[in-house]
């Protein structure tokens, strides 16, 4: 919970009458609809003689895990109980649509459970984010996936008490779809995932328009917080524990140009390295176009700033860079790079890149390769592109055959991940801070934790140490991850 805390959220609660009508302002009218649907969890957890379970599965970015800390919030406000296993009592799905796999994983997963649905027939089956943004997917899902009982989009998320109360109410299928908005809901109960990190939207919605990118279309126009707003939820989230905030925008280099109060994104930053409780802040993502010398200085001489800088390449050649609407060349993609590296010397470079953009020819290519080489990124995620029916690339013409698509890619991915390998590598022997996130997935007698540069290192040491700064030797390079141990 942020923002309000529990005990403020409670009062607020006591306040409201759930045999009036709804108030019409948020976000209070939400808190309304939790209240009455606490009533409705509670009858059917005293007839099932066990609570009710939910669990939110997440597919895609940040934006979407942030989006699912919001839903799980407001469901335990309800009375559900998170589940660790999809066999819940209410399961949602929220999706992301851009590239066509992640569409198909979550027809994959609702195939699975129209079983599931069969033994537990009160059982609840929520679909919202990305995917859901798109009309031919609400078709497939009105007419093939009729089980599912809601249907919501990455507008209003907030609104998820008043479509489950619409849902209890009606008998078939809710679909609640907004094309798009310009409020901000505020103040709605989240769930953190981790206790002593979290994720923080400072805007939604994307401009840019990169014509292979479906973001625009599902999550709307840019709209940033308010400084305050998002301030006072970091304060309150270091009065709760959190000591590392990751600050979330599609280009957080746009933040703040929507705002009567002009403030910029380096601005926002500074203040935020202020609060005194909050020890490291990252941000993603910043667009190459438009990453000011401002924000280099500011994060340059706040050490609380994480050294890592996610950059999206995207590709290498200036020819396709321009195909693709990104606004910058390939020498002055170099040129910032180069730039930071020389004001923030210890900071870790990484990028998403996409191969096989239509047009994309072996030169255009080469000219890709030329960048890793010449950038050496920490690492960086590599896509093969995929049409998105609306954008502007899903016109034009893919020159490649799927082989040389293929070829392509797993040249990329071999240098990446060799160079990647080799940087990693070169830390070897220093002793540095990390903030310890929880125990080792791999191997329970070790615990994980991430440096400033977003390396991973697994070491032995007590669970008592989750959530808090330690120093830790690096030993043994994995590839790219450490094996360390841990300094008194
Ligand atoms: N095909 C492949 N990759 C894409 N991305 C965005 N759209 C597409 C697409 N149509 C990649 C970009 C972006 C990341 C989040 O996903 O590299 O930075
Ligand atoms: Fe998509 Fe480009 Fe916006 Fe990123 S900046 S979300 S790639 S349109």
């Amino acid at each position: 919970m942020e923002i309000l805390n529990l005990k403020e959220l409670d009062k607020v609660m006591d306040s409201i009458d759930i045999n009036k009508p709804a108030p019409d302002t948020e976000p209070f009218r939400q808190y309304y609809f939790i209240k009455k649907n606490r009533e409705y969890v509670k009858k059917k957890s005293e007839e099932l003689n066990r609570p009710l379970t939910c669990s939110v599965n997440t597919f895609g970015c940040q934006m979407n895990v942030r989006d699912s800390e919001k839903l799980l919030g407001i469901l335990e406000q309800m009375g559900y109980v998170k589940s660790e296993s999809e066999n819940a009592d209410f399961v949602i799905y929220n999706t992301c649509t851009v590239r066509e796999n992640a569409n198909r994983k979550v027809y994959g997963h609702l195939g699975i459970l129209k079983h599931t649905k069969k033994s537990n027939p009160d059982m609840m089956i929520g679909l919202c984010g990305c995917m859901m943004q798109e009309p031919d997917e609400i078709e497939t899902v009105k007419n093939k996936y009729k089980f599912v009982d809601i249907v919501f989009g990455t507008h209003n998320v907030y609104k998820l008490a008043e479509i489950y109360n619409n849902r209890i109410m009606a008998d078939g299928q809710v679909i609640d779809i907004w094309d798009d908005t310009d409020s901000v809901v505020e103040d709605l109960p989240a769930t953190r995932e981790y206790p002593f990190k979290s994720g923080v939207n400072i805007m939604y919605g994307c401009n840019n328009f990169c014509t292979y990118c479906i973001v625009p279309y599902v999550r709307g126009r840019e709209r940033s917080r308010k400084p305050e707003d998002i301030i006072d939820e970091i304060k309150a989230l270091a009065d709760d524990g959190v000591v590392e905030v990751m600050l979330l925008g599609q280009n957080v280099n746009s933040y703040g140009k929507d705002l009567p109060e002009k403030v910029t994104f380096a601005e926002l930053l500074e203040r935020i390295c202020q609060i005194e409780k909050i020890k490291r802040v990252r941000f993603m993502t910043p667009h190459p176009k438009d990453l000011s010398d401002e924000l280099i200085d500011v994060i340059a001489r706040n050490p609380k700033v994480c050294r890592h800088i996610h950059l999206p390449l995207q590709s290498g050649s200036t020819r396709i860079l321009k195909a693709m609407n990104r606004h910058y060349t390939k020498e002055e993609y170099i040129a910032l790079v180069e730039k930071i590296r020389s004001r923030i010397p210890d900071v870790s470079i990484t990028a998403d890149i996409i191969v096989g953009f239509p047009g994309e020819t072996e030169e255009d290519f080469l000219d890709t390769l030329d960048v890793v080489e010449k950038v050496r990124y920490d690492t960086a995620f590599t896509f093969i592109y995929s049409k998105r029916t609306g954008t502007p690339a899903a016109k034009m013409e893919q020159l490649a055959t799927k082989e040389e698509l293929n070829d392509r890619y797993n040249r990329l991915y071999n240098r990446v991940l060799q160079i990647s390998g080799e940087i990693t590598n070169s830390f070897k022997g220093r002793i540095m801070p990390v903030l310890v996130e929880g125990i080792s997935e791999q191997n329970d007698k070790l615990l994980t934790g991430r440096l400033s540069n977003n390396l991973l290192v697994h070491f032995e040491g007590c669970k008592q140490l989750i959530g808090q700064i330690v120093d830790v030797e690096l030993i043994d390079c994995k590839g790219f991850y450490f094996i360390g141990s841990l300094k008194e």
